[in-house]
């Protein structure tokens, strides 16, 4: 009888363990799976705009300030040249002729970060607050717009925490 019962223990530390060993492959089977798993390739356009994508939240993170201070109008000014040079690259290397909007508002986005520039280069000018900061909108509007144009739906993910934020549909 006692023998019965020692070896149904021994039966089941032992099926305990193994059950345990399984569990831990799996885990590291698992892993091995996310993380081998190939990063999707991103086009060269792609990368462009997530440098523009950069240099916008920067910008975009300061449009509650009520002043700004040195650090931020060379925040401001280093953003507009910065998406004006990819805007420009993106315009040589991506232009599409058969595409009016898309040509326009690629325009557009070049012509809001110049004038970002600008209003940078003139902080001390009356006003020069505000218009920074709407200028930053009209630049959000330009981006809002070319996705929804083109039906990419990155911008609301990426917005996510901040609802009111959306770009409203014209
Ligand atoms: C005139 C059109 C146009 C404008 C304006 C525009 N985009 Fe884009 N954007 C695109 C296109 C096209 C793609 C898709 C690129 C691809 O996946 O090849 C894209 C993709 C993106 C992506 C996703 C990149 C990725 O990692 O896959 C981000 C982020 C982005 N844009 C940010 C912005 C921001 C910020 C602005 C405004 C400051 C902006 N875009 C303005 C056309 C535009």
């Amino acid at each position: 009888m006692y023998k019965i019962l020692i070896a149904l223990c021994i039966f089941l530390i032992v099926s305990f363990h193994y059950a345990f060993k399984v569990e831990g492959s799996d885990d590291v089977i698992s892993d091995e799976i996310i993380i081998e798993e190939p990063e999707k390739e991103k086009s060269e356009l792609a990368k462009l705009m997530d440098k523009i994508d950069l240099n916008y939240k920067a910008v975009e993170e300061m449009s509650g300030y009520y002043r700004y201070k040195k650090k931020q109008w060379k925040i401001v000014l280093k953003s507009g040249q910065n998406i004006v040079k990819v805007t420009k690259t993106v315009r040589r290397k991506f232009s599409k002729p058969d595409d009016w909007t898309y040509q326009e508002l690629m325009e557009k986005m070049q012509i809001a970060a110049e004038e970002m520039v600008e209003i940078a280069k003139n902080k001390d000018k009356e006003g020069a607050l505000e218009d920074a900061q709407w200028q930053v909108r009209l630049l959000r509007r330009t981006c809002a717009k070319c996705h929804k144009h083109l039906d990419i739906h990155i911008y609301p993910q990426l917005y996510k925490k901040k609802p009111k934020e959306l770009p409203s549909t014209p």
